[in-house]
């Protein structure tokens, strides 16, 4: 069966990549009807351009939008990653942002980062600017219904999987507020699981069993800054942030979910063809599954398997090609 994919290569090493990863599926026997959107920090710097509602609206279109890095330092902080990736994630409501990890000693669990709320949700601003009264807020927004619907998506993936054990990571001893919010939430909806085991860690001691002990986590949920830093923790743990992919799900399918290795632009190593592709990869194999072409998407996990890590872009490449 034949997808419409919306490709946004973006930033730096991203349109790199993303043509690997897509070369790859289609070997594995993907059918893609690829559409390219030129958007990132380099659109921006010609003509403005960051997500205009039209092209928001062209996204809606598509099964999946499939997305390589975005941001460079030409552009300052936060203009493309709020007004482009943010967007996406809020307004095509990807609530669930998924983060696979195996680990170096072959320990395989997931990071379930709820993506739409917590402090990247904007809430905050200045007063006195500039000022040596200045004031800076950056408020954290945790809806019951946001909270709750992310710890569902848990305890059904927990559910699903040999071990069903799902630990919650907060900090409730600090952020009396969220974390209540989020740890009642928990203990709610862990009654209507009682086939599933559960356990709560901050983040900070989290932060230690990752390096120490990932053997304890199957699946992990999370508020959306622990998430991001937690899973650039994961990947260092699990062969580097170059083999780390996620997927941001809208589970409703009320909008195409968007898929994107959790590495950055990486603007020191673009157009040199030593970007690690195996992340963009295994990201493609992730919206292979929410596509439902789950063979397909295990025939590219499986040839990513043994590639080490280390080599130019080409060479990995066509070693996971040659394992296809
Ligand atoms: C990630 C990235 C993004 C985030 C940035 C680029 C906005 O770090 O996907 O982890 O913070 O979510
Ligand atoms: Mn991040």
């Amino acid at each position: 069966m034949s997808h419409k994919v919306a490709v946004i290569g973006g930033d730096g090493i991203g349109p790199e990549v993303i043509e690997v990863a897509l070369d790859t599926l289609r070997a594995a026997g993907a059918d893609l009807e690829t559409t390219d959107f030129r958007l990132g920090g380099f659109r921006y710097l010609e003509d403005g351009t960051v997500l205009t509602d039209q092209i928001l609206s062209e996204l809606r279109a598509y099964d999946a939008i499939f997305l390589g890095a975005v941001g460079t330092p030409d552009v300052p902080p936060g203009i493309i990653e709020r007004g482009l990736l943010l967007r996406a994630r809020f307004e095509l409501d990807l609530y669930i942002n998924l983060r696979p990890f195996v680990t170096t000693n072959g320990h395989e669990f997931i990071v379930i980062r709820e993506n739409t709320e917590g402090t990247y949700a904007g809430e905050g601003g200045f007063l006195r600017k500039g000022t040596s009264d200045e004031i800076a807020t950056q408020g954290s927004v945790n809806t019951r219904k946001g909270v709750e619907r992310c710890i569902r998506y848990g305890f059904e993936l927990a559910r699903s999987r040999d071990r069903k054990h799902l630990t919650l990571v907060h900090k409730t001893n600090v952020l009396t507020f969220s974390g209540d919010l989020w740890e009642r939430a928990f203990n709610e909806v862990a009654i209507e699981y009682p086939d599933v085991t559960t356990a709560y860690n901050h983040i900070d001691a989290a932060c230690i069993y990752f390096v120490e002990d990932p053997y304890r986590y199957d699946v992990v949920v999370t508020d959306n800054l622990f998430g991001d830093i937690l899973t650039d923790l994961g990947g260092a743990i699990s062969g580097g942030i170059g083999l780390a992919s996620s997927a941001n799900l809208n589970p409703e399918r009320t909008a195409p979910s968007l898929f994107e290795p959790v590495h950055g632009s990486a603007p020191d190593i673009a157009g040199k063809g030593l970007a690690n592709p195996t992340a963009a990869v295994l990201s493609g194999a992730m919206m292979l599954d929410f596509l439902g072409e789950n063979q397909i998407a295990d025939r590219v996990r499986l040839a990513c398997k043994d590639v080490a890590g280390d080599g130019d872009t080409a060479t990995i490449a066509s070693a996971i090609m040659a394992n296809l």
